[in-house]
Parts: C-alpha cells; sequence; structure tokens
C-alpha cells in the first residue's frame, strides 16, 4: 500500500470517531436536564475546554459522597450499622466506572493464569519468578483468608496505617470490631492495645519491614509477603522451608528477619496486580516501561486499601495521612520519630498518593476513622 492511502485510510475512521465524540459531547450539553449545566458555562467563560467529567485516571471530578439513588434503594432497608453486601464495590464503580471487581487477594497455584500479572516483572508483576513462586506455593498450601472468613457473606475490613494519628484516640475496641485486620510491617499491637486494637487477620509486609523480635508476632494471624523485587521470593522460599540457616542476606536495603515464627501454612503471598493497580491506574505514577522507578511505588498502605476495595464489602482506615503542616507531631505511633523525619522519597509519591485516597475518602467508598487522609 502507498503511504497516502494508508495515510487516509487511517483518517477516515478517526474524523467519523471524532465527528461523533463531538456530537455527543453537544448533545449532552444541550439536555436540559445536565445538572451541571452551571459549571460548564463557568468553565467555559474561563476559557477551557470542557473534556469530561472524569479526571485523567477516570474518577468522577466530582465527589460529593452521596449515595446513588440505585443503591438508596438498595441498602436503605438495612439496620443502621449492618455490614452492606458489596457496599465498596458498588461506592468504587460509581465513581471509577472502570473498576474490576475480582483479584484474588493471595496468589495461588493458578496465579499464572492471571493476565495481568504475568507480563510485568516485580514488584508489579511474577514475570520471571514463576518457578520460585511455584515452589513457594507448594509449601504453604494455602491460599485464602482460611475457612471461617471465606464464608462470611459480608465482611468488613479496616487497614490500620502506623501514623502517629492513631495515638491517644482509644479506637482498639472498634477496631477490633472488624472481620478483617490489616496490619502493616513492623507496626506492634502490645502495648498499644487501647488506640490500635489487639485483632490481627493478617500482616502484609516486605522483608525489611518485618518484625524481627519473634515475641512479638500475635498468635493466628497470617504473615503475608508483599514483594517488591526478586530477592523478596528468594527470602520468602527460605523462611517457608527454614531448612538451613540463609548465609547470605544481599539485595536488601536494611537488616531483614532471618525467621518468622509462622508455620507454612499461615504464609501467603500478596497478589501483586494491587501493586501495579495502584501505580499506574488509581495514582498515576509513571509508568516507566513497567519496571520500578523514580517516584513509581506506591506505599504498602495505599496497596493494602487496593487489596481491600477488590475482597471486602466494607473498607476502613486509619493512622493514615502526615500532616506535613506539624513537623513535631509523631509520625509513628510506636516510636519517637517526628514527622519532619520524613525524607524527599525516590520510590514513593506521597503528595500523588494522597489525592488518590482522597477521592476515596470522598467518594464516600472508604471511611478514614483518623481522618488523617
Ligand atoms: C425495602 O423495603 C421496601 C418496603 O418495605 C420493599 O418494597 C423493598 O423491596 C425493600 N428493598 C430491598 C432491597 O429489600
Ligand atoms: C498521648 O498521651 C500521652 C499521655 O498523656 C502523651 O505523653 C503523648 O504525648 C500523647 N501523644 C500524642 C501524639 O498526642
Ligand atoms: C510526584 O508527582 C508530581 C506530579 O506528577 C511530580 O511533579 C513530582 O516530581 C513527583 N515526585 C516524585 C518523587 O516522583
Amino acid at each position: 500500500m502507498r503511504p497516502t492511502r494508508s495515510v487516509i485510510i487511517l483518517l477516515c475512521p478517526m474524523l467519523v470517531l471524532g465527528f461523533l465524540y463531538y456530537s455527543a459531547g453537544r448533545l449532552q450539553l444541550r439536555t436540559p436536564v445536565q445538572k451541571a449545566q452551571p459549571d460548564l458555562d463557568s468553565l467555559r467563560s474561563t476559557g477551557r475546554e470542557v473534556a469530561s467529567v472524569y479526571d485523567n485516571q477516570g474518577f468522577l471530578h466530582k465527589l460529593d459522597g452521596k449515595l446513588p439513588l440505585e443503591l438508596q434503594y438498595k441498602y436503605g432497608n438495612l439496620s443502621k450499622g449492618e455490614c452492606k453486601p458489596g457496599y465498596t464495590e458498588a461506592k468504587m464503580t460509581s465513581i471509577y466506572p472502570k473498576f474490576l471487581k475480582p483479584a484474588p487477594m493471595f496468589l495461588d497455584k493458578n496465579f499464572k493464569r492471571l493476565s495481568k500479572i504475568s507480563s510485568y516483572q516485580p514488584p508489579f508483576g511474577v514475570k520471571t519468578q514463576e518457578k520460585i513462586i511455584d515452589n513457594i506455593l507448594d509449601g504453604t498450601k494455602i491460599y485464602s483468608l482460611g475457612s471461617e472468613l471465606d464464608s462470611m457473606s459480608c465482611m468488613r475490613c479496616i487497614i490500620i496505617g502506623n501514623g502517629g494519628i492513631l495515638s491517644n484516640k482509644s479506637l482498639g475496641s472498634k477496631i477490633d470490631e472488624y472481620d478483617v485486620v490489616v496490619r502493616l510491617n513492623e507496626a506492634p499491637v502490645s502495648g498499644f492495645e487501647k488506640d490500635v486494637g489487639s485483632k490481627t487477620t493478617m500482616r502484609i509486609t516486605y522483608p525489611e519491614g518485618t518484625i524481627q523480635k519473634l515475641e512479638r508476632y500475635e498468635k493466628n494471624s497470617l504473615f503475608v509477603l508483599s514483594a517488591f523485587k526478586p530477592v523478596d521470593f528468594k527470602w520468602l522460599r527460605h523462611i517457608v522451608y527454614n531448612k538451613e540457616k540463609m548465609r547470605k542476606m544481599e539485595g536488601f536495603w536494611k537488616s531483614v528477619a532471618r525467621v518468622i515464627p509462622r508455620e507454612p501454612e499461615e504464609i501467603r503471598i500478596l497478589n501483586p496486580y494491587f501493586i501495579q493497580e495502584a501505580a499506574f491506574k488509581f495514582i498515576g505514577l509513571p509508568h516507566n516501561n513497567g519496571v520500578m522507578g523514580r517516584g513509581n511505588i506506591p506505599t504498602l498502605g495505599t496497596v493494602a486499601i487496593t487489596m481491600a476495595l477488590h475482597n471486602c464489602d466494607e473498607v476502613a482506615v486509619a493512622g493514615f495521612g502526615y500532616d506535613m503542616s506539624t513537623p513535631r507531631a509523631p509520625l509513628h505511633y510506636y516510636e519517637k520519630l517526628m514527622m519532619s523525619a520524613i525524607k524527599e522519597s525516590w520510590t514513593h509519591n506521597i503528595s500523588k498518593e494522597k489525592e488518590f485516597l482522597q477521592k476515596l475518602v470522598k467518594g464516600g467508598v472508604i471511611q478514614d476513622l483518623t481522618g488523617g487522609i
């Protein structure tokens, strides 16, 4: 084909599509019931084009947290405080129509069929790590939350961030009421029960974030690895099989635990899709050809929230949000480090991430018990 012809063939459908898009836009503007009309007019008078009611990431611009009519009908009859089945998914879809709920919490023996993670390397996927993951899963044998939680018809989850904002709020007993309590990295429970609760369903960590003092591990909790690099899987294989002491611990950015006091059946691998989706879809961090790079890794807290959006009927958070305006406020609830200790991060983009979390809170998708987001 001659180049001019192919250009024309390409151009034609684009013109048709462009026209359709244009006329659809005009029709929408003319609809008399459009409540957004004044907004559109004011935007136009400032000389800006009205692109869409959705932002670049695909979230509704206007988030008021109100229940859409069909949800008011669906949940209207439940008594106050009752768990609302499917609520998180419904609210998320109402502010972000692209949301597709199915995404298992943990990897299981069918993980190679999850197409979204098979084309990305860690931390965004499993590419190049298939064999070692298979090997780990042979050892852990169980790939779900466990029969009691698996059989619940409505499950409420809370993600406990490690922020100093949790201190002195006495939220412990409220936190313990959730069906699933997710804790992150080394955040302690013992001695802080009044504020952070005493229940731990799972602890999601990466090797450098693990608790190193064995006695500080809670009984009856799942140990969940969120892998950020290939060596993290190597480390977990050592933990699961625990055959001999791991002699060299290279490739970590700080010292890591060599033993985790958990049976293999209490160990899980977090589905890396949540890192991928949070980074590229929800927050809009640089894709960088799908490999880890400057400012494109979401924090573990946001990864855990993303997991909960897909797997819980209701989602709450507590202990999230850094208040940079009070540099002397405590950074974590369990140590004296101050807010001012936070340095410009190479891996994370805290401010962009916060924009995403604020959309979830404003849209009423998640409830923020400490109000720091
Ligand atoms: C809620 O209650 C009304 C009136 O009692 C009933 O007509 C309706 O079907 C109920 N809705 C649901 C979702 O159960
Ligand atoms: C919490 O209360 C204790 C005891 O009253 C106090 O020493 C501490 O500074 C408080 N922490 C915060 C973050 O307000
Ligand atoms: C975070 O994102 C903003 C906006 O895209 C960008 O200007 C900034 O450089 C990013 N920060 C990091 C650490 O990547």
